[in-house]
């Protein structure tokens, strides 16, 4: 279990004060969101569950889109509840993204995540050992998965690496049109947050990643993760937040038969571009 300071201790306990009432305001949701210690009755760290710091949480909504929603590895629930409250608040509450499901494998964290986010189904459950074809198609996953070699129960269906977020990745492409997910910096295909500028940098992992899946994940709306690095309860990573097309990426993996063929190109201008003003 992790050691709390007297002021993160106290303020764990409020929120678990909080969680005795049967319904929760808005503001008492943010306040157990922000407060209630992944680390109090956990060994998060080897179980790589660090929660998202709600301000890059927040960010992180902006690029999730896409429709129905999947939060896998959902803990109580912070990356769903922001991305559900943002899009409540910016498309009204018929809002197909308004619909959001989140998988939880620790019993605790999903009786927590029901007070928090009572809107979304959670199910307590593995993501490696459930079978998701009960719950239909996805428009958008979203994650903040374990990183590395955190042990998992199964593996995506394509990628036969180490890394938890690649597997969890993986599998995601199968239940969902697009994707957002946060994941180590050295994982992602560039490095935004931190740095001066905007760096292509695909690692030999990445590259595998990308030639097992088909998938290639790409940078969001520019959110940059290092600003809230000091946010984190008990680590202090260097994350992106990355996106992905599955839809693409499974078209392009389909038979060539089964594709639809490409409208033709228009057959090209006779004579110069002079010709053309002249
Ligand atoms: C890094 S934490 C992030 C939690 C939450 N997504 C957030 O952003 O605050 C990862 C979560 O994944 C959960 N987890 C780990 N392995 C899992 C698995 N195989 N299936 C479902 N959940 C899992 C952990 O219990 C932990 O709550």
């Amino acid at each position: 279990m992790a050691k709390l300071t007297k002021a993160e201790a106290r303020k764990h306990a409020a929120a678990v004060a909080l969680l005795q009432k049967d319904v929760l305001t808005f503001d008492e949701r943010c306040f157990v969101l922000d407060n209630w210690h992944e680390g109090a009755n956990h060994v998060n760290g080897s179980a790589g569950a660090f929660f998202t710091p709600s301000a890059l949480a927040q960010d992180f909504a902006i690029d999730a889109w896409g429709g129905r929603t999947i939060d896998l590895c959902a803990g109580i629930g912070c990356l769903a509840f922001h991305v559900y409250w943002r899009h409540r608040a910016g498309h009204g509450s018929d809002c197909p993204e308004k619909q959001i499901v989140c998988i939880e494998k620790n019993p605790d964290y999903v009786a927590v995540g029901r007070k928090v986010l009572p809107e979304a189904t959670w199910i307590c459950a593995d993501v490696f050992a459930f079978d998701f074809s009960t719950l239909g198609h996805f428009g958008c996953a979203i994650a903040n998965p374990p990183f590395g070699s955190t042990p998992r129960a199964g593996q995506g269906p394509r990628y036969s690496g180490r890394a938890f977020e690649y597997h969890l990745i993986d599998l995601a492409a199968d239940i969902a049109d697009n994707g957002a997910f946060i994941i180590p910096q050295m994982s992602a295909p560039f490095q935004f947050s931190g740095v001066q500028c905007y760096r292509e940098c695909k690692s030999e992992h990445y590259l595998q990643f990308e030639a097992q899946t088909g998938v290639e994940l790409a940078a969001g709306c520019g959110v940059d993760c290092a600003f809230h690095r000091a946010d984190w309860r008990g680590v202090a990573p260097s994350v992106e937040i990355v996106c992905a097309d599955f839809d693409t990426a499974r078209k392009a993996r389909q038979k060539p038969e089964e594709i639809a063929p490409a409208p033709r190109p228009a057959a090209p201008v006779q004579g110069s571009l002079f010709d053309l003003v002249a």
